[in-house]
């Protein structure tokens, strides 16, 4: 989605405004703009497509000044182009911004705008915004702001520069991420953080409908009514490295590479590997709540929902507890029967995913306790939840998710672990194998990563697939539509997920000679039913690679390729196989020629409905 970046201070703003919208970028975008106070006018530059055609602008005709506002445009209010292109600017020319988010009475109020004769020239609902705030400003910043953000419905993050208050940055947002800090240059915005952390690590996240006045000397806020207000700053502790691409080709293998460390440092925030024991303390349930607790609903969009689904197998083996997991964008608008002694666990590596956000906000309406499972401090799920668990994946950028999967469903593996163990349903005992078996994993592995030529070998030899089938039962079918959203996301390889035992009852009519089907087959249990399930495609013509859990004798004579994890535990399992799915997503990708990290048509944080 959108970006927003913005500087002022003492040096030049747009080296650092382009760089700002480069560490962005991952967010996806279709145009890029910036606008500079140059000492007299405000000037903008701005183009359509990849930043560097903005960035050949700027070398060609170079804008000088202190303060200025960026943006990458990711289209929703008209096509990419340059006309809707942002930064906007009002009709008399008073004042530009940038915005993030949707404005859904922006109709209504452009007719407003043009019986009172203002004339617009793109088709976004931005441009509404600057002629509204213009139409209202009569000198004084502030004022128009507070009054403008009351008539506007929808999302909005704005970054805004008036003309006749040079070296000041105006911001505000409403349901839109956006974070201000203050660095020894000067002041910076940006719409998340890793734009910020080359500047500062001490940042303060927006708050709905608050002001903030950035200048060379430093930060004011206000309410939304105007009121002078006071806010603390939140330390980031995320290596700064750890956003950038090092000698990685691509941030997706980066981030496939760093999951042995991420795993286990989310682990140990919840679980000592020493004592084998889980640390109580760190999860939001008491003895006492107990007795009162009857379901557990858990949401999520993309990525973040299949982690759920895998929660949902947890909570329901070890706490066995009624779960339900829902997609996001379903769950607000469902008309759910909540009941006392809910909890609902709210997954998202963001944090800022709007349908998510809308699902927690309606399930405390309803009085339902919320937890979220979270990867970025001071993101918006994580202030509004009731309680958080975060992961610690550190800084994902590549648009496919990865380590933040892993360690949503590591965090949740060990809840659902801590609540059989209060429930009285796991023993002390199982409680403490199950973790000396997770300690096991990042070992485990990084053997699988490092031996991952295999795969980039089979990756060479398969990547012209038009259609992929991910077949499993029981956990390996949750695991099966990650691997078929992973596939298809970055690869544009058309990839289905499917329960194994459900082939017969439709989908194997698309089963012809030489058809790639994937079987994952991690529970011995289920070997042999998933096992006929292989030789029904197999007979039909399909090439089926099995990922299996050890040794399966029973498996392998149906497979044309097998690729094995070491033996572990079943519900461990996912956490191992996974690896190899996403490593043969990236490699077919790779193959093809894909824009692995910044694949078509999608965004990093989805902050619109
Ligand atoms: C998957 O690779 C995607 N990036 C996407 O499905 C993602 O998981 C989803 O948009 C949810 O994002 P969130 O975790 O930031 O809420």
């Amino acid at each position: 989605m959108c970006g927003i970046v913005g500087y002022t201070g003492c040096n030049e703003a747009a080296p650092i405004l382009l760089e700002g919208l480069e560490t962005l970028a991952y967010r996806g975008y279709d145009s890029a703009g910036i606008a500079v106070w140059d000492g007299e006018n405000i000037v903008m530059k701005k183009e359509k497509g990849q930043l560097a055609n903005l960035k050949a602008i700027v070398a060609r005709e170079p804008v000088f000044g202190a303060c200025g506002i960026g943006h990458t445009r990711w289209a929703t209010h008209g096509e990419p182009s340059y006309i809707n292109s942002h930064p906007h600017g009002d009709a008399k020319k008073q004042l530009v911004l940038v915005h993030n988010g949707i404005i859904e009475n922006y109709i209504r109020l452009k007719e407003m705008l043009t019986e009172r004769g203002l004339r617009f020239v793109s088709d976004t609902d931005t441009e509404v915004i600057a002629q509204l705030i213009g139409d209202i400003y009569k000198g004084d910043p502030i004022p128009a702001i507070t009054k403008a953000i009351h008539m506007l419905e929808g999302s909005f993050a704005l970054a805004i520069l008036f003309r006749d208050d040079p070296n000041r940055i105006y911001c505000v947002c409403k349901d839109s991420p956006m974070v201000v800090g203050f660095g020894k240059d000067g002041a910076h915005i940006a719409s998340d953080i890793p734009a910020m952390l080359s500047y500062t690590r001490d940042v303060t996240f927006m708050g709905d409908k608050q002001i903030a006045v950035l200048s060379p000397e430093g930060i004011a806020f206000y309410d939304e009514f105007g009121s002078p207000i006071d806010k603390g700053c939140t330390h980031i502790d995320w290596d700064l490295d750890a956003a950038k691409k090092g000698s990685y080709e691509h941030f997706m293998m980066k981030e496939i590479c760093e999951e042995p460390v991420a795993f286990r440092k989310t682990a140990e925030q919840y679980v000592s590997f020493k004592t084998g024991r889980i640390k109580a303390d760190c999860f939001p349930w008491s003895e006492e709540d107990i007795p009162s607790l009857r379901r557990i609903r858990i949401v999520g969009c993309g990525t973040a929902y299949h982690a759920g689904l895998l929660g949902k197998k947890y909570f329901s083996e070890f706490a066995r507890i009624p779960v339900e997991a829902e997609i996001a964008s379903e769950f607000r608008y469902s008309d759910h029967i909540f009941e006392e002694g809910e909890l609902l666990f709210v997954i998202s590596q963001s944090g800022e995913t709007a349908d998510t956000i809308a699902a927690m906000r309606m399930a405390k309406q309803a009085g339902v306790r919320t937890v979220a499972v979270c990867n970025v401090i001071g993101s918006t799920i994580a202030r509004e939840a009731d309680d958080v668990l975060f992961t610690y994946a550190g800084p994902e950028i590549a648009v496919a998710a990865t380590k933040s999967y892993l360690t949503q469903a590591t965090v949740l593996f060990i809840a659902a672990l801590h609540l059989g163990c209060m429930r009285g349903k796991v023993s002390e005992e199982t409680a403490a194998e199950l973790i000396s078996q997770l300690a096991l994993i990042p070992d485990s592995m990084q053997r699988l990563i490092d031996g991952r030529g295999e795969i980039q070998y089979y990756a060479s030899r398969e990547f012209s697939e038009k259609h992929v089938f991910f077949i499993g039962r029981g956990i390996d079918s949750a695991l099966a539509m990650e691997a078929a959203l992973k596939l298809k996301e970055i690869s544009y390889i058309h990839s289905e997920a499917y329960a194994a035992g459900e082939l017969k009852h439709g989908t194997i009519a698309l089963i012809e000679e030489g058809t790639l089907v994937v079987a994952l087959v991690t529970q011995k249990r289920l070997a042999a039913k998933t096992a006929s399930n292989i030789e029904e495609v197999r007979v039909r013509g399909a090439n089926v690679l099995a990922i299996t859990n050890g040794n399966m004798p029973e498996v392998d004579s149906h497979c044309a390729k097998v690729w094995r994890i070491e033996e572990m535990n079943e519900l461990i399992a996912p956490f191992c196989a996974i690896i190899p799915l996403q490593l043969f997503a990236y490699y077919m990708a790779v193959q093809k020629g894909c824009p692995v990290d910044k694949p078509r048509n999608l965004a990093k944080s989805v902050t619109v409905e």
